[in-house]
């Protein structure tokens, strides 16, 4: 599917964010893109609903509103809030019985009897795991994630859970970020497409019906941008770069009717997102309209204090209020505050109510007052075959071939093959970071990637682990290169356990960990017949590696069904398809390396000395986003663009362009368009992405694909968060990864 979000911007801004007001610089058509969240209600209901609202908040006391704002972690803080301070909801809890009987005690043993709302960390996957979201953005396939998205919600609310925290759609350029693992890479049009599709897809037709959740775009706002790539770390971006890289997707998300949004840790040039009313209030709620509610992430209202935006609870509840953070997760200085804070008049009665008015609005698209409880016998405790199937197909789909020298890949079934690594035996490590805390889901152990083979294979299969993930023995390398040595072929299975990325997860050194690296060379050195798989959650150094093996075959976290998709994948029943969504760096002193970067005033140039480089390592990264190789072969010719002008306030450009497989096997191909806009006020990457199609295309077929450019394509916020549309020349590059070659160009007029 050809994929263009039609968020171009708006060009308005009614308060600054970091910067100066102003109006639009370039009005345009793509002035003011419509915002009006496509939530899940339809404007009949919204009305009736929003009756609803206003007489429930007129009957409710002051306190009663207050305790709306907390959200409890454990069933005993909670039992504590529904007798004392009130209570909004409760997340961490698992289990069907266990919340009803939570729920009962609000709905049953209060005044109003208003309904908690259920929250839960469903990241990509409830009872049944989808490979990790940033494996998932490498199928460079909306479906993927749109897969992983229903099959969860329909999980999570037959089993009591109204609410996840996700997507999260935070961009990243920092690999040694352990939550790199959770996002959709180092593109903001990729995790904005993502963010629009999981939304929708967590969400579904209706916030009430039986197989949707409420969805929260997180984390507000630049939080992938780290300095060192230590979590919650200061995060210090220009307003340019806030508005181009890390808002868009939740503009998107805000336009596909998520329901909740979530802070993040991090300051922003030197203001806390809890505690950022520009951010929060001006852009996400007034600038985008959201109608949800914002709920802090964990302790981040608290955490003022220790940023140093707030003296005590007092201060940081009254920050976070006036910042518009509505709901405040796990500590509790709204609750202990806020009475004394209104009565000040430190805050407002008009933001306690918003805060109120706007939960209670979820609650009821969420059919909560109708349907408080979870019938016992839904619950969902096992993966069923089509789950089993659709988290197979996206594990398949994530694959990424990165080298294949010689067409070691795929091997045959027949002789004798030696599966080595610590990584073969996993199970659990196969789900990654943020594995899903569903019922049945810590009872079902991923298929390991040795017992996939052994399944697969028709002649002999031994195994030796070499050595641990992260250790530094190196007793088991030996029998190792026995084994390979005596093989046909060996498949190493290498790279990170589930600890070793996700939150509080950075790595100061993103290579093999442990002694792998050295065991790899020795089984390649005793077996030129060696590929290597990787299960990882965040780009890695491989230089080394690739020295050392002619294949190697990324298959991240890939989940539940994710030994078999390697599997079927190593044996040629699959064709990897997938591409990266982030830059493969050679070396971490390169550290930040992305795609999308600013040309500067010396581009790389090697024969010249004076020019942005290293002295000790190749330019640019091993493996550039966008990459991935196939079992066969494609050729992308005959580009063709639609007009030679584009009006700046509409009108579209056509870009379209042949791909071929012209090798011997079926395969996908991932067709890729980029543009550049050479000359701007605000200098512009050498390269954006701005759309995709994946293809798959049986040998010799060829297939036209199509993408459409509008001004809201070419566009870019400046220094003061305007959309500028500007006249000139883009270049237009279409291809299968990030170095696609200049295709065309139109003027902008
Ligand atoms: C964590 C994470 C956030 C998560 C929340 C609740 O600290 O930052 O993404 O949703 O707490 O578990």
């Amino acid at each position: 599917m050809t994929t263009t979000p039609t968020t171009p911007a708006d060009g308005l801004t009614r308060r600054r964010l970091l910067g100066t007001a102003g109006t639009a610089a370039v009005a345009g058509a793509a002035a003011l893109a419509p915002v009006a969240p496509a939530s899940a209600t339809t404007p009949g209901r919204t009305a009736s609903r929003d009756r609803r609202v206003e007489q429930l908040l007129r009957r409710m006391t002051r306190q009663e509103k207050i305790g709306q704002l907390r959200l409890a972690n454990t069933v005993e803080s909670a039992e504590e809030a529904l007798t004392t301070t009130g209570l909004g909801g409760i997340f961490s809890v698992v289990g069907a019985r266990a919340i009803n009987a939570i729920q009962r005690k609000a709905v049953e043993g209060t005044r109003l009897g208003i309904p908690l709302i259920v929250g839960l960390d469903v990241i990509h996957g409830y009872t049944t795991n989808f490979p990790i979201p940033l494996g998932q953005a490498a199928a460079f396939d909306a479906d993927v994630a749109a897969d992983d998205a229903r099959v969860s919600a329909a999980e999570a609310r037959r089993s009591g859970i109204h609410w996840t925290f996700a997507p999260m759609m935070d961009v990243c350029h920092e690999p040694r970020w352990g939550r790199i693992a959770e996002g959709n890479g180092e593109d903001p049009y990729l995790t904005t497409v993502l963010a629009a599709v999981k939304t929708k897809a967590y969400q579904g037709s209706s916030l009430a019906s039986a197989t949707s959740v409420a969805a929260c775009a997180k984390h507000l706002a630049a939080y992938g941008a780290p300095e060192g790539g230590r979590d919650y770390n200061t995060v210090d971006v220009s307003i340019q770069r806030l508005h181009n890289l890390y808002l868009p997707p939740f503009k998107a998300a805000v336009e596909a009717g998520a329901a909740t949004v979530m802070t993040s840790f991090n300051t922003i040039a030197g203001v806390p997102a809890h505690g950022n009313a520009d951010l929060v209030r001006g852009v996400l709620k007034d600038r985008y309209r959201f109608e949800g509610f914002v709920v802090s992430d964990y302790t981040g209202v608290q955490e003022l204090i220790p940023h140093g935006q707030a003296a005590d609870g007092r201060d940081a509840a009254r920050e976070g209020i006036r910042a518009g953070v509505d709901m405040e997760m796990t500590s509790t200085t709204y609750v202990e505050n806020a009475a004394a804070l209104l009565a000040s008049g430190a805050i407002t009665q008009r933001q306690l109510d918003d805060a109120v008015r706007r939960i209670l609005r979820v609650k009821l698209d969420l059919g909560l007052f109708e349907e408080p409880y979870v019938d016992e016998a839904g619950e969902v405790t096992a993966p069923t075959a089509a789950t089993r199937r659709s988290a197979r197909s996206a594990a398949a789909r994530s694959l990424v071939l990165l080298r294949n020298e010689g067409d070691v890949l795929p091997i045959p079934r027949t002789g004798r093959i030696a599966v080595i690594g610590p990584l073969a035996t996993a199970t659990y490590d196969l789900n990654g970071t943020w594995a899903g805390l569903g019922t049945g889901a810590s009872t079902t152990p991923p298929t390991t990637v040795l017992a996939a083979i052994e399944a697969l294979a028709t002649g002999t299969v031994v195994h030796e682990p070499g050595c641990d993930v992260s250790g530094r023995g190196t007793g088991g390398i030996d029998a190792a290169v026995a084994a390979a040595r005596a093989a046909d072929v060996a498949v190493l299975v290498l790279g990170e356990d589930a600890t070793m990325s996700g939150e509080a997860a950075a790595r100061s050194d993103i290579g093999l960990p442990g002694v792998q690296q050295r065991l790899a060379e020795a089984v390649a050195e005793a077996q030129p017949s060696t590929v290597a798989v990787l299960v990882n959650g965040r780009p890695l150094t491989l230089t080394a590696l690739a020295a050392a093996v002619p294949a190697i075959l990324e298959a991240w976290a890939p989940g539940l069904e994710g030994g078999r998709a390697i599997a079927d994948a190593v044996f040629g029943a699959t064709n990897p398809g997938g591409k990266l969504p982030v830059s493969f760096p050679r070396s971490v002193g390169q550290v930040p390396l992305y795609y999308n970067h600013e040309n500067t005033g010396r581009p790389y140039d090697p024969d010249n000395k004076f020019t942005s480089k290293y002295l000790d390592v190749e330019d640019g990264p091993l493996y550039p986003f966008g990459h991935g190789l196939s079992y066969t072969t494609f050729e992308v010719s005959d580009v063709r663009l639609s007009r030679a002008t584009m009006s700046r306030r509409g009108g579209s450009v056509s870009v379209s362009a042949v791909v071929r497989n012209t090798g011997r096997v079926a395969g996908d191909e991932v067709v890729q368009l980029y543009v550049r806009d050479p000359v701007a006020s605000i200098v512009q990457p050498v390269r954006r992405l701005r759309g995709f199609e994946r293809v798959r295309l049986e040998p010799g077929v060829r297939r036209r694909v199509t993408f459409e450019l509008t001004p809201g394509d070419v566009g870019f916020y400046d220094g003061d968060a305007r959309w500028r549309v500007e006249r000139g020349e883009i270049e237009v590059y279409v291809g299968t990864s990030s170095q696609a070659p200049l295709a065309g160009s139109f003027t902008v007029r």
